[in-house]
């Protein structure tokens, strides 16, 4: 597709205009409203971990659902303009700094949902991408090892392919229910998923 049908396509998506005239900085924002219309996550007082945030569509939900009590920390590689109520910290999640500066952000909180709309930046060549993006899915499991409370929840975008019936045996080993969910947002023709995790099974261990 040429970039100039590519940009055709994007301002005539319903999402697109909908984020546009309700407010939201993505059209990816309509993704969590589905998965947390059903799952209930993000509820008032919550402590949300946003990894891949820019631009800020999730956050802005996030923010939202979970209210003044609540706590939502944003991470990525870009810079993001500020949400009321979201802490942004632009960082690389893979590099250690990061887990200081997410600690330091948190203050002594433990988390309730980690969140990752993490994707690499794609070059379209499927042996390249696919472990890439499973990297960045092991490494949002991690630090839910590490700060998610018993029972929080967890959610990660994965592309199909190999490696992904691994992550979703990780996640049954950790937490009570594990589903795959495609969004009515999600581009039908990617092979976007997300991996949902319900009640982890054990306690934070910092
Ligand atoms: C699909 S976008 C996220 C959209 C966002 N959820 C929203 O609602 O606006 C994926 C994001 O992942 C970020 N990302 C990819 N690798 C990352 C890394 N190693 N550390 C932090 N952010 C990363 C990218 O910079 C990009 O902004």
């Amino acid at each position: 597709m040429s970039d100039r049908q590519w940009i055709m396509n994007h301002k005539r998506d319903p999402y697109v205009i909908r984020a546009q005239k309700e407010g939201f900085r993505s059209r990816a924002s309509y993704k969590l409203i589905e998965i947390d219309d059903k799952y209930r996550l993000l509820r008032k007082g919550a402590v949300v971990l946003d990894l891949g945030a820019a631009p800020g569509g999730w956050s802005q939900v996030a923010a939202h659902r979970t209210g003044d009590s609540g706590l939502t920390v944003a991470v990525d590689l870009l810079a993001m303009d500020a949400i009321p109520g979201v802490r942004d910290i632009q960082v690389d999640f893979s590099q250690e700094s990061a887990l200081t500066a997410i600690a330091d952000s948190l203050e002594g909180r433990e988390l309730d949902v980690v969140l990752s709309d993490m994707a690499p930046n794609l070059s379209g060549m499927r042996d390249i991408d696919q472990p890439r993006s499973t990297y960045l899915v092991e490494l949002a499991m991690d630090i839910a090892d590490h700060r998610l409370r018993m029972g929080g929840g967890f959610v990660a975008k994965c592309f199909e392919g190999e490696g992904i019936d691994e992550l979703r045996r990780s996640l049954r080993d950790r937490y009570d229910k594990v589903v795959n969910v495609k969004p009515k947002a999600s581009r039908p023709k990617s092979r976007e998923i997300y991996l949902i995790a319900l009640g982890k099974r054990y306690a934070t261990s910092f």
